[in-house]
């Protein structure tokens, strides 16, 4: 197996990305988490864009050992000096110099010709030489360059002195067939090219970022760089968490082999994310919130029994616990039974059922049930409270040019009784139909209300205290519809009032 040389610009190219600038702080935490990942090389900035990038870079350079440094600098004598004076105490320092080759960039941008360019580019790989023992060129925009120019000024920087060559697919235009072939190209054409190390930097604008990279070391690159959660200029770089992990899990077919932690993974991709305040799309591979969470009773019940079946990576490869399986509407009874398992309830068949069928009506409702919300559920159904009273129905109507009114429907040794009220609002006109049905002519000493879970979707859980005699009960109630919630409570405080007198017990409740 062949080592991919893992080249980091997270904090050059990944700085890029619009909205982020990190300050000196940050960048140091971000290099020691990268150190901690194991890549061979941090593009710690770019010295000459700014005094404060300088800085962090030289900080960089003077703590971070382990990884080469890398600090890019165009190809101009003041970027390269600034480039050479901030890797100064760098254990191991590489200056990064470019020029762009492209026609449209050469005509437009720089407005130079083929042999200036090719001059001056020469001229920059020497002069860095003088800094930094090791130096990397790159010749921007080179998938778009014309091949034959291509190979010549990367013969000539070889020639220099340079002795990493990094292919830029700098606007994300290539295909993965079409920069495998402009690999092969430069190692079949340019003299001097096995004795480099070839590096490719792919954007994703087309969102083959990774693809190209991965497609460009099957043909001969040794040096992928890329940034973590693919953040970078417009649509970003190759992805070095999926870069990684394709290698790692594809072993059998690429045949290489990286130098990263990758249980490092997942905590360095939530550092980034929390410094750049980008957040990760839920989908995305590898380290987005979705990529080991099993959603379908189908994928839940295989992951069960096996999790090879859907996981082609261990979570605990990439530094994450365990996947997780998200209960919703297509769950089944064997993931439902796991993951209150996995919060400390054993229920009886019976238990169990009864749970299940109440979680299926919440899950109709809602997208996602959380954690909490099944607590609630089994704390609900499994409480030896006998259900003296149940709610059968409700149906209120509210609004702030109408009087609310409630219609109940409950429950009672197998009878159904309803009534209708209004009241001053909602759930007032709630309490005053169940009361007519419950007749018990209770004092209503406390009502509360919270959100259980998290989300629109959240579960209401409604507390109340209610009052009889010198009997003091509350009672729990929770719904996604607050109405529904607020009933239940009340009828749980009744039907605990009603166990406290068949139990000839007037105690205060807790
Ligand atoms: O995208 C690009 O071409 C670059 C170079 C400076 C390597 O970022
Ligand atoms: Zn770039």
């Amino acid at each position: 197996m062949e080592k991919i040389f893992i080249f980091d610009t997270t904090l050059r190219d990944g700085e890029q990305t619009p909205g982020v600038a990190f300050t000196g702080d940050e960048k140091l935490k971000i290099a020691r988490a990268l150190r901690n990942l194991g890549v061979d090389v941090i593009e710690a900035g770019f010295p000459a864009s700014s005094s404060g990038d300088l800085k962090a870079v030289k900080a960089i350079a003077e703590e971070i050992d382990g990884p080469v440094i890398a600090a890019l600098a165009r190809a101009l004598p003041d970027d390269i000096k600034k480039a050479g004076e901030a890797l100064r105490l760098a254990k191991k320092g590489r200056i990064h110099t470019f020029i762009a080759t492209s026609p449209v960039h050469m005509k437009y941008k720089l407005k130079k010709t083929p042999d200036e360019v090719l001059k001056i580019a020469v001229e920059a790989v020497r002069f860095a030489r003088e800094y930094t023992e090791e130096v990397e060129f790159s010749p921007e925009d080179a998938s778009r360059s014309d091949s034959v120019f291509l190979c010549e000024i990367v013969q000539a920087v070889i020639e220099a002195g340079a002795q990493i060559i990094n292919i830029p697919d700098t606007v994300g235009y290539s295909t993965p067939e079409e920069f495998a072939d402009l690999i092969r190209t430069l190692k079949s054409k340019v003299s001097g090219i096995d004795g480099v190390r070839l590096s490719v930097h792919c954007h994703n604008d087309l969102g083959m970022a990774v693809a190209n990279s991965l497609s460009a070391a099957k043909a001969g690159a040794r040096q992928i760089e890329c940034a973590i959660n693919g953040i970078g200029e417009r649509a970003g770089n190759a992805a070095l968490e999926e870069i990684v992990m394709a290698i790692k899990t594809r072993e059998d077919f690429f045949n290489f082999y990286t130098g990263v932690n990758t249980r490092e993974i997942y905590p360095t991709s939530r550092l980034v994310s929390h410094l750049t305040g980008i957040s990760i799309q839920p989908n995305k591979a590898i380290v987005g919130k979705n990529a080991f969470r099993h959603q379908s009773g189908i994928h839940q019940d295989g992951v069960l029994k096996k999790s090879i079946t859907y996981e082609i990576i261990a979570p605990s490869s990439v530094g994450l616990e365990e996947s997780e399986l998200v209960l919703g509407k297509l769950s089944g009874r064997h993931a439902f039974k796991e993951k209150l398992k996995q919060l400390g309830f054993y229920l009886n068949d019976e238990e169990l059922e009864k749970c299940f069928n109440v979680f299926k009506q919440l899950a109709e409702k809602k997208k996602e049930v959380f954690d909490e919300d099944l607590m609630l559920i089994v704390e609900e159904q499994t409480a030896r409270i006998p259900q003296f009273f149940s709610l059968d129905y409700i149906h209120a109507v509210t609004g702030n040019k109408i009087l609310p009114t409630a219609t109940v429907r409950i429950k009672k040794n197998g009878e159904v009784y309803q009534e209708a009220s209004c009241g001053d609002g909602p759930i007032d006109a709630t309490y005053k139909a169940i009361d007519k049905i419950c007749r018990l002519d209770l004092t209503l000493v406390d009502y509360s209300i919270k959100s259980a879970t998290v989300g629109k979707d959240a579960l209401g859980e409604v507390t109340v205290k209610v009052k009889k005699d010198d009997i003091l009960v509350s009672g729990r109630g929770s719904s996604t519809d607050i109405i529904e919630a607020s009933a239940k409570a009340y009828i749980n405080a009744i039907n605990r009032l009603l166990y406290r007198y068949t139990r000839g017990e007037n105690a205060k409740d807790n």
